[in-house]
């Protein structure tokens, strides 16, 4: 039985923190939050420090696993802290067991996959993905690192998503479909073409938002 570390401790820290208490896994869950006072009780744990005390309280043994609860708001921080510390800590990958992932799926380290999601056969999912309740990710489909999918997204077989991607909830991507780095889609949106240029895309068919 392990010790969890959360990277922030705000709504998607809590809810993190909650589904990994849940897998009887973790005993525990300890915060990183650059915002909250040292030792100061948060929701399902204490806030043990700063981001910049997390390798120094991992060589100590203070936690065990690590995984990064920051959200969409904030995607290149997730992405910054993530890359900070890959390779140096050991990251968690928090998954609901409700949700189905195929044998031979590939999955890199730091992804949450929360309640009722499948990710079907040759999917490969990078690093610090976040995949909300009820995805649909089918055969031979990517999903590279940082990403975050809304609740019921569905991803169409051998379409790839890059990295730091916002899906919107609900959003369909129909298969062979590429989306470049830094997209975001809108709740409701259905992909049927590639998207190439960075921005926020809505609709159906989805179509960029000039903002
Ligand atoms: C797409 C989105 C990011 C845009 O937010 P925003 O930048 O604040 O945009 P606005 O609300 O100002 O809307 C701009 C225009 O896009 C339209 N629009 C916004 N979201 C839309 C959507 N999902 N589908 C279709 N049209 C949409 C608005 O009606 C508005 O149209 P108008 O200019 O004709 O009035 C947001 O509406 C959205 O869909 N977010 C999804 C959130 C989500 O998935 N949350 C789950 C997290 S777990």
């Amino acid at each position: 039985v392990k010790i969890l570390a959360i990277i922030g401790s705000g709504d998607l820290g809590q809810l993190i923190a909650y589904h990994a208490l849940q897998t009887n896994k973790y005993n525990k869950v300890v915060f990183f939050d650059d915002f909250k006072k040292n030792n100061e009780v948060v929701g399902y744990g204490t806030n043990i420090g700063k981001t910049n005390e997390i390798l120094e309280k991992f060589n100590k043994n203070e936690f065990d696993e690590l995984i990064i609860g920051i959200g969409y708001k904030h995607m290149n921080i997730r992405a910054k802290l993530f890359n900070e510390f890959y390779n140096h800590i050991t990251f968690a990958n928090i998954i609901h067991d409700t949700s189905y992932i195929e044998k031979n799926v590939s999955l890199g380290e730091g992804n949450v996959i929360l309640p009722g999601c499948v990710i079907d056969c040759n999917s490969k999912i990078g690093n610090n993905v976040l995949i909300n309740t009820g995805c649909i990710i089918a055969h031979d489909a990517t999903v590279k690192s940082h990403c975050f999918l809304g609740p019921g997204v569905n991803v169409a077989g051998f379409t790839e998503i890059n990295e730091c991607c916002i899906i919107g909830i609900g959003t369909t991507i129909i298969d062979n479909i590429k989306i470049s780095s830094n997209i975001r889609t809108g709740g409701g949106a259905v992909v049927v073409q590639n998207l190439t240029e960075e921005g926020v895309y809505v609709g159906v068919p989805a179509k960029k938002l000039n903002k």
